[in-house]
């Protein structure tokens, strides 16, 4: 985020992609070179984002319109940044996010079929100034990706039910793949690309091909902060 010491990169993609690994991954990674790393999620990552995430995740919600629901998303975004990330990034901190403003843009927006101008100023008023620096898109055929979240569901010992989300159709998370690759080819300089077919050393080391460049904008940022706190 322009204007802060740290730095801010978002996860994007279907379900299945390998969000959550490669976030993962690439944390530890980060942290092995010394970084403060702060990873979190959306919908939650604040508590009272966590509280409106049961609420839409359950479905409870649905009853009452797409447009409560991303109502909702902004509400649960907002507390997000204001309480977690803006904080986290005006301490030096690389934020790695697990869905973020882009997941609004194509799962309401798009597939929700809800109007360009009610999502962007949801999403103004929610992101408030905190763009990602970086926003990294992973790309997977849709059946791919439900394949891989089905798998991860009966590997798990509780077992889960699929969310609202997941039950969907499969064209509807073919359509959600388009629309993803679409703001990519809008935003380039924000928003890259990684084949998620690949194995997950590949895609991870493809990530870090990525984030590397970014890196000095912290480390300087981090010397900035310890200078002034000597
Ligand atoms: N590159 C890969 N190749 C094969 N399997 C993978 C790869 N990356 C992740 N997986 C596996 O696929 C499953 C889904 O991965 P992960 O949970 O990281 O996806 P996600 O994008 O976070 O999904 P969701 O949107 O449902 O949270 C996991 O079981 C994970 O171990
Ligand atoms: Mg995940």
């Amino acid at each position: 985020m322009s204007g802060s010491t740290g730095l801010f990169i978002t996860f994007e993609g279907g379900e299945g992609a390998g969000k959550s690994t490669q976030i993962r991954r690439l944390a530890e990674v980060l942290r092995a070179r010394g970084l403060t790393v702060l990873t979190t999620r959306e919908p939650g990552g604040s508590p009272g984002a966590e509280a409106v995430r049961h609420v839409i995740l359950s479905g409870a919600a649905e009853t009452f319109g797409v447009r409560m629901e991303a109502l909702l998303f902004a509400a649960a975004r907002s507390d997000h940044v204001e309480q977690v990330i803006r904080p986290a990034l005006e301490r030096g901190a690389v934020v790695l996010c697990d869905r973020f403003m882009d997941s609004s843009r194509v799962y309401q927006g798009v597939t929700g079929n809800l109007e360009p101008d009610f999502i962007a100023a949801l999403e103004r008023v929610a992101i408030n100034g905190v763009v990602p620096d970086c926003t990294v898109i992973l790309d997977l055929p849709a059946k791919d990706g439900l394949e891989r979240a089905r798998r991860r569901a009966t590997q798990a010992e509780t077992k889960q039910d699929p969310d609202r989300f997941e039950k969907e159709e499969l064209d509807t998370h073919e359509k959600r793949r388009e629309a993803f690759l679409d703001i990519a080819a809008r935003e380039p300089l924000r928003c890259r690309v990684v084949d998620a077919a690949a194995g997950e050393d590949a895609v991870a080391a493809e990530i870090l091909a990525i984030v590397e460049p970014l890196l000095p904008i912290v480390a300087h940022g981090a010397a900035r902060g310890r200078e002034t706190a000597s």
